[in-house]
C-alpha cells in the first residue's frame, strides 16, 4: 500500500512512500478528515483514542492483507469547509476511487458539504472515531448532514474505523 499525506498532517516519522513514486496500486482513496482532526493522538484522548494518521497504513496492511497493495491512500486534512470541498472536487477531477471522509463537526452541520457529496459522483464512506450515536449528552451529535450520500458509516473504532472504511470501500468498488 501507498500512503501519503498531502496536508497539514503531522507524522511522526518521514513517510517511506514520496508521492513521486510512482505506484502499481489500483485504487486511489482519499482519506479527509474535517475540522480539529489535525491534533489525532491530543485531542481528548478518552475520547477520539491516542493514535494519529501514522497508524492508518498499518491498520489498513493488518485488516487488508495482501490486498494492501491495490490501495493507494491519500490523506488531507483541513479546519475550513471550503477546503474540504475543494479536495472533495480535486478527487473527481483526479477521478480517485472514493473518499473515506471523517468531516468533524460539519457532518452535524454542513449543508454544503452535503451538496458536494450529492453531485461529485465518488462513493463515500463516513467515519468516526467515537460512536456518535452513544454520545447522549450531545444529540446533535446523532444527525449527520453527510450520510445519506455516503455508502455506509462507521463509527466507534478509534483509528481503526478509517481501516475499516477503506476496507468497506474496496469491497463496494469491487462488488460494483
Ligand atoms: C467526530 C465526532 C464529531 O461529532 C466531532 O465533532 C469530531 C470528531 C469523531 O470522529 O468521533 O470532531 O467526527
Amino acid at each position: 500500500m501507498v500512503c501519503f499525506f498531502r496536508a497539514p498532517v503531522k507524522l511522526n516519522r518521514p513517510d517511506p512512500h514520496p508521492a513521486t513514486r510512482p505506484t502499481m496500486a489500483k485504487y486511489t482513496f482519499v482519506v479527509m478528515n474535517g475540522p480539529n482532526l489535525g491534533h489525532l493522538g491530543e485531542r481528548q484522548p478518552d475520547i477520539y483514542g491516542s493514535r494519529g494518521m501514522d497508524a492508518l497504513p498499518g491498520l489498513v496492511q493488518a485488516l487488508l492483507g495482501p490486498r494492501a497493495a491495490d490501495v493507494r491512500l491519500e490523506c488531507f486534512q483541513a479546519n475550513g469547509e471550503g477546503a474540504l470541498i475543494d479536495r472533495l472536487e480535486q478527487a473527481r477531477a483526479d477521478k480517485a476511487s472514493g473518499v473515506v471522509l471523517n468531516a468533524g463537526a460539519y457532518t452535524h452541520t454542513s449543508l454544503a458539504l452535503a451538496d458536494c457529496l450529492a453531485w461529485i459522483g465518488l462513493p463515500c464512506v463516513e467515519v468516526h472515531l467515537s460512536n456518535v450515536l452513544a454520545r447522549a449528552d450531545e444529540p446533535l451529535r446523532r444527525k449527520s448532514f453527510i450520510g445519506r450520500h455516503c455508502i455506509g458509516v462507521v463509527a466507534g473504532f478509534g483509528m481503526t474505523s478509517y481501516a475499516l472504511g477503506v476496507q468497506a470501500l474496496l469491497h463496494h468498488i469491487e462488488k460494483t
